[in-house]
């Protein structure tokens, strides 16, 4: 048990090195590869740029969210399936990551903040049990899951790459909501889910700009 904490918390420390330091790869490449570079004008690339930065902070805590919660997950089922979702975010990050440097952006320069309040909030999450966790992570993938329908909206038609990258992330989030109702998720009450939806808007509006 102790040497499971140890080794969670050795992989978690250099886990958490590599997304703030931007350093990670991708298992899966990045669904914009071999994607047409649309034409842009100005204004479009740097919105789309900015929105790219946004879901790259969000994929930044989800690193730290699944990683605090796998730390803390009781059944060592559960523990799995978030470890596996993390991996894909894992993804999501680098191919965000890859997008924002293709479009001329630069990502947050508060990732280390974001990183650490969103560890913070995961193990906060599971130290409530296993199914508040995945009641917490079925409320956030949802929230992602609308953030990410919204880009897809205001993203340009012309934009391709970005559509695929958003379009494919939020095809992994809806699965990671649904695995975490299978596995038992409890509801969230509506006050839970209004302060994450105003947290949420919080970090969007700042990381659009920082
Ligand atoms: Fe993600
Ligand atoms: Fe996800």
């Amino acid at each position: 048990m102790l040497k499971n904490l140890t080794d969670g918390l050795i992989t978690g420390f250099d886990r958490a090195l590599r997304t703030v330091a931007g350093v990670h790869g991708a298992g899966r490449a990045s669904p914009a590869a071999g994607v047409a570079e649309g034409a842009l004008d100005d204004v479009a690339r740097a919105d789309a740029a900015a929105l790219m930065r946004v879901n790259h902070v969000g994929e930044v805590c989800a690193q730290a969210l699944y990683q605090g919660q796998a730390l803390t997950a009781r059944e060592p089922r559960n523990r799995r399936a978030l470890a596996k979702a993390a991996l894909e975010e894992q993804d999501h990050l680098a191919w965000s990551a890859e997008r924002i440097h293709e479009l001329g952006g630069r990502a947050s320069l508060l990732n280390p903040l974001w990183y650490a309040g969103a560890f913070a909030l995961g193990a906060a999450a599971g130290a409530l049990g296993d199914r508040w966790s995945l009641a917490f992570v079925a409320e956030t993938e949802r929230q992602v899951e609308a953030h990410l329908s919204g880009h897809l909206e205001r993203l340009s038609p012309e934009d391709r790459k970005t559509r695929a990258v958003v379009e494919a992330m939020r095809e992994d989030e809806i699965r990671h909501r649904e695995s975490a109702i299978a596995l038992g998720a409890a509801e969230l009450p509506a006050p839970a889910k209004l302060g994450m939806r105003a947290m949420a808007k919080v970090m969007t509006t700042v990381a659009y700009r920082v």
